[in-house]
């Protein structure tokens, strides 16, 4: 029974992590597949650090008024990836 709970943990442990993973890795995908598509990312990197959350917000809102195609999840995940340390986005910026 304990040896159940046990394997039970890791397992958990496991999909927890790779889950985290996942996300971050969204991010980096969804800057170069919906974001570049009308700008190169350095626009981007370049204010990474400098923008608080609600400006973040404010500047995805801005593009997906440009056309940017990104759906209320999407927008919601970048904000957060952008405006929280991101190693994925750092990676992505060479930063
Ligand atoms: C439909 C075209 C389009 C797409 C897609 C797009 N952008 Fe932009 N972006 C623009 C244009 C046009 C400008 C320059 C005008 C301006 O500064 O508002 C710009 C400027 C920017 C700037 C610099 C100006 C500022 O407000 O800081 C940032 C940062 C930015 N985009 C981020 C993004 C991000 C993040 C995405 C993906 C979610 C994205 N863009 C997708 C068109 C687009």
């Amino acid at each position: 029974m304990l040896g159940g709970r046990i394997i039970f943990f890791f397992v958990g442990l496991f999909v927890f992590s790779s889950a985290n993973a996942g996300a971050d890795e969204e991010c980096a995908k969804l800057i170069t597949t919906r974001c570049e598509v009308c700008h190169y990312k350095t626009r981007i990197c370049e204010s990474l650090g400098k923008k608080s959350k609600s400006v973040w917000k404010r500047t995805v809102g801005n593009m997906v008024s440009y056309g940017a195609q990104l759906n209320k999840d999407e927008q919601q995940q970048l904000v957060d990836c952008l405006s929280g340390p991101s190693t994925d986005i750092t990676d992505l910026c060479g930063k």
